[in-house]
Order: structure tokens, then sequence, then C-alpha cells
């Protein structure tokens, strides 16, 4: 009986065809259906789909990026891949995925802009989540816009970096730096810099009195800490993962890793204590009772909307975490370029010469044309955030990308990703000329010939729409400080002490593999004479023998 009731194999078959087919009937007739209606309806043409030896999973692709990234050729070998043929969006399999990849403007301000609604943010990593759950960062739709209406009055004023608390934190750097032209990595400084002024920024004077011994260990404790969420965040194959990246990776995808959690919660609990201490009432007293212009403090404003002291520490984390290596990374790299071409370098120092060594303020420092040259020029080789993306919500169509021409709209439908290529958006021959892929910050400057680059949606290191970096003003006018006064410290002469071109350090930003290493000298004359006679002879170093350098005895203790 038993072996009656038993279905042949071909029974089995043709019941599963049946499903199948059935399935794909009711689909065709519902999903398939407005997928098609959807597609007549706004004219949507196919992007072109780049062939993976493995049509399903693509993992052909995502092996090679594998390989790529541990080459730290990643971002370059990806925009050969995939735009090397000329298209601006294209379509490929990775994984169970089939994601539209585009470095088209217009569509990516689709995405980010008219269509906000339509779409999310791509997939968290479960261990993003554990650190920034319930911050700007990571919020979406209702929750996200709370988190920006609360912090928005924050970053409002027209001048959210003080340069008074900045230059305090610019001196600790230059006491950092030997003055004999030795090899120093400025890249540890950079990041030093800004964890402490973002900190500051955040949550106010951590006055040295008041510090106990305790909290000073503490204090250094948690940037070790920061440190290494970091790289494991990054899962950056250097040194801690070696060789055993791939299976760490899937051990910590089955249990996340103990260590972690451990500093997830030494990462909150510091960051509790860091809110407690700025809205003690002694700090808010001094802030209504002083007599000088209040130093401005980021959770001084959050407390007059809000006292749930959860949600402050919230927000100011994940403000705490996209501020910090983001600006860190900038500096290194324009540092790195700096050290790199000397002719730049000495433009530059001409320029900054204009202040005659003093500290600029706000509108001095705005001012300087070749200075902002240059960080638009690194940012646009180099960009921080080199790729985004977001995940469609609903279907929806881009404006540009389909059929042979490119020209038509693409279908994007509910649960699809769309990346963006900024990366390679930002070396487009014909956005940026034939000589994209050479560092020139004069092309972003007026000439009388010529009115310098002023780019639109297809210029994006700080990304664009309502979730457009807030930071950005911030971010600048750091990065320009600290440029200016090192320049001003160090008017001599900056030398490279890395052979190695820039490569690509991702972490979950992307900035040099190699960090900065340089010497940096304060008088063109000390420790190489002969060169000092040379370029003087040839002119244009005349200004900086001149130059008084107040700061060297204010900033460095008068070493
Ligand atoms: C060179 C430095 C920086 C770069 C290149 C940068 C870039 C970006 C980018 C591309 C995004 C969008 C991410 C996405 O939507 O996927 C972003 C978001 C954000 N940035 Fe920055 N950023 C920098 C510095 C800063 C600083 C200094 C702060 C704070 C003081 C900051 C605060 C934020 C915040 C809070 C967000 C989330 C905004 C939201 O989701 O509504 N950033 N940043
Ligand atoms: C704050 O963050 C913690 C830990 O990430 C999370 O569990 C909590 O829900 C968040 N609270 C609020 C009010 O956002
Ligand atoms: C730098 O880039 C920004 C953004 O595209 C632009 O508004 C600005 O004019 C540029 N400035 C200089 C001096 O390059």
């Amino acid at each position: 009986m038993l072996l009656l009731a038993t279905p042949s194999l071909l029974q089995l078959t043709y019941c599963s065809a049946a499903c199948i087919a059935g399935y794909w009937l009711y689909w065709q007739s519902t999903t398939g259906r407005r997928h098609r209606q959807f597609v007549k309806k706004h004219g949507c043409r196919p992007a072109r789909k780049v062939k993976n030896r493995d049509p399903v999973l693509g993992l052909d692709a995502v092996f090679a990026m594998w390989r790529w990234s541990d080459q730290h050729i990643l971002f370059e070998k990806t925009s050969q891949k995939f735009f090397g043929s000329g298209a601006k969006t294209v379509e490929f399999a990775f994984l169970t995925a089939n994601v539209i990849l585009t470095c088209e403007g217009e569509n990516i301000k689709s995405v980010l802009s008219q269509n906000f609604r339509a779409f999310g943010i791509a997939n968290t990593p479960s261990e993003l989540e554990l650190l920034l759950r319930g911050g700007i960062f990571l919020n979406e739709g209702e929750a996200w816009h709370q988190s920006r209406e609360l912090i928005r009055p924050s970053f409002a004023r027209s001048q959210v970096a003080d340069l008074d608390m900045l230059e305090k934190h610019v001196n600790t750097l230059i006491d950092g730096i030997p003055r004999d032209g030795s090899t120093v990595d400025l890249s540890t400084l950079f990041s030093q810099l800004t964890l402490s002024t973002a900190i500051e920024f955040l949550f106010g004077e951590n006055s040295d009195e008041e510090d106990s011994a305790a909290d000073k260990v503490s204090n250094h404790a948690f940037t070790e800490v920061w440190d290494r969420v970091s790289r494991y965040l990054a899962n950056a194959g250097e040194g801690e993962h070696g060789k055993l990246w791939i299976y760490n990776y899937l051990l910590d995808r089955i249990r996340m890793n103990p260590q972690y959690r451990r500093d997830c919660s030494t990462i909150h609990h510091y960051v509790d204590k860091l809110v407690e201490k700025s809205l003690s009432s002694k700090q808010l007293e001094s802030l209504s009772t002083s007599t000088t212009k209040p130093r401005y403090v980021f959770v001084h404003e959050l407390v007059s909307q809000t006292t749930d002291k959860v949600r402050i520490r919230n927000e100011s984390l994940s403000v705490l975490f996209a501020a910090r290596d983001t600006t860190a990374g900038l500096l290194t790299n324009v540092w790195f370029e700096l050290s790199k071409r000397p002719d730049i370098w000495t433009r530059l120092r001409n320029e900054i010469d204009t202040l005659n060594g003093n500290k600029p303020n706000y509108e001095e420092l705005k001012n300087l044309k070749y200075l902002r040259a240059v960080l638009n020029e690194s940012q646009r080789l180099y960009p921080i955030i080199p790729a985004g993306g977001r995940k469609a919500k609903e279907d929806v169509a881009l404006p540009v990308g389909g059929g042979e021409d490119g020209r038509s709209p693409v279908f994007v439908r509910k649960g699809q990703f769309v990346l963006f290529g900024i990366h390679a958006m930002h070396r487009r021959k014909d956005l940026y000329g034939e000589d994209a892929d050479i560092f020139r910050p004069e092309r972003w400057l007026d000439t009388e010939e010529k009115r310098g680059l002023r780019m639109g949606w297809e210029y994006l290191p700080f990304s664009g729409g309502p979730r457009v970096c807030p930071g950005q003003n911030f971010a600048l006018t750091e990065a320009s400080y600290v440029t200016i006064r090192l320049i001003q410290s160090f008017p001599g002469r900056l030398e490279s002490r890395d052979p190695e071109p820039w490569r690509e350090l991702i972490t979950f930003i992307v900035s040099n593999l190699g960090g900065c290493k340089v010497g940096l000298f304060p008088r063109e004359s000390e420790a190489n004479p002969d060169k000092g006679e040379r370029a003087r002879l040839k002119g244009g170093f005349e200004l900086a023998i001149k130059m008084p350098s107040p700061i060297l005895g204010a900033g460095c203790n008068g070493s």
C-alpha cells in the first residue's frame, strides 16, 4: 500500500513543472503585467547589460572585486569593467541582486532628490546597526526626518566650525611634527585632530582641570576602541584579518565578533558620559553667565529640542562617526598630493603668504581660491566616498541610460539597487576633459579666457538632495584651516617620503593606503642649503624667507 501511494519520479516532475508554470503565469498576470505597463507608460528601455561569465550569480565579478579590493585597485578596476564600453548606466547580476550602476548625474539627481521618497538606504550590515542604531545616519522615513530636523539648527549657522577651537587643536598637531625635517606620517596626526575637534564640536570643551586621571585614560582608550571598531567595520584585509579574511568574514556573519560587541558598548557608555558631562548644570551655567562669546556646542543645541539623553547620545554618535575619518581622509589625500607636487605646493604657499603669517578669519579663509580648488580637485580624483546607492521602495524610472543610445528612461523595479559610480563620474573625460586623470586644481579657477568648472550633479563629494552631507561646511573649513596653519608653520619645504603612488585604502571611506609620510621644513635653507639657494635664484621663494612666523613661537612652545 505504502509503495503505491508514493508518487513516482515522473509524477513529481510533472507536478513541479505545473507548479512552476502556474506560478509563472500568476506572476506574469500580476507583477509582470504591472511592470510591462510601467515600462510602456514611461517609455523605458533596458540599460546595457554587463556580461558575467557566471550569468546567474555573477560569482566571477564578486571574486574579481574581492581580488581588486585586496590589491587596492577596486574603484579603478570596477570603473573600467562597467563603464569601459562607454555606457554610463549599466545593469549586472551580483549574487541574488540585479544591480543598476550609473555615473550619470541626471540619474543620481533623480534618485537622491526628485524621487527621494521612492528610495530607501541600501542594506545596512548588522554590525553598523549595533553601533549606530537610532541616529540620523541609519534612520529612514519619518525617523530620519525627525533626526534631520533635530540636528538642522546645529548646522544652520554659516560658521559651523569655530576657528579659535580649531587653532588649539592645530597647535597640538604642529607640536607633534618634527622640526628637523625627519619623516612623519601626517595621517595619524590628522585622525587625532579630527577626533578631538569633532568631540569638542559635539560636546564642548573637555577642560583639563576637570579631567581626573581616570578620565584621561578612558579618553585614550576611546580612541583605541574607536580605531578598532573602524577597522573591524571596514573588514580591511590589512594585517588584522590577513589571509583568513573570508573565513573571518563568514564566521562573523554567524556569530558577531564578541570583542566588537564589547567595543560598541564601550563607545555607547563613553558617549553617554560625554553627553552627561556636557549637559551638567555646570557647563550650561557657565555658558549663560560667561561674558565672552559663548562657544558653540552641538548637544547644547539639541537640549533645547529634546531632553531624551539616549536620543541625544544616538544622534551625536552618528555625527561623530560621519565627521571623523572623512575629514582626516581628505586631509591625508590633500597633503599626500602636495608632497608629490612641489609646483602645486608652491602656488598654494604663495597664496597663503597673502595672509602675512596671520591667522585667517572666516572670510579670509573662504577667499583663498587656489586652496579651495586644491580641495575640490582632491575630492574629484579621490572622493572619500567613491560609491553610494539606494534601494527602490517602489517601481520607478530613472530618466536616462536605457536603449542603444542611453537616452531612454530605465525601469527600476521595487527592491532593486541603484548604485552610483562617483569615482567613475569624477573622471569622465566628456565632463572634465582629456586630462581628467591628472591632478590639476587650475581647472576649477576662472581665467581671462576660460571660466573654471561649475559642476552640478556631476560632482558629488558630499552627496546631494535631502540627505546631503550636513557637515560639508564644517569639513571644508577644518581642512582649509589645518592646511593654512601647517603651511604657515612649515613654509620652507615639503618632501614626500613615500615612493608609492596614491593607492586605495578601503575602510568605510577611501583614502591613501600609505597614509601621508612626509618631511616638513620651517625654513627653505634648513637641512638642505644647496637646494634652497637654487630655488631662491629661480624666484618665488622670497616671500617665504621674509615671512614672519608668529605661530612658531606661539604654537610650538618656543621650540
Ligand atoms: C571630507 C569630509 C566629508 C565627506 C567627504 C562627507 C561625505 C558625506 C556623504 C557622501 C554623505 C552621504 C552618505 C549617504 O547618503 O550615503 C554624508 C552624510 C553625512 N555627513 Fe558627511 N562628509 C564629510 C564630513 C562630515 C562632517 C565633518 C560631518 C559633521 C560634522 C558630517 C556629517 C554627516 C551626517 C550627519 C551625514 C548623514 C546625513 C543624513 O543621512 O541625512 N560629515 N557625508
Ligand atoms: C539608541 O541606540 C540604541 C543602541 O544602538 C538603540 O537600542 C535604541 O533603540 C536607540 N534609541 C533611540 C531613542 O533612538
Ligand atoms: C569648488 O567646487 C564647488 C562645488 O562644485 C563650487 O561651488 C566652487 O565654485 C568650486 N570652487 C573652486 C574655487 O574651485
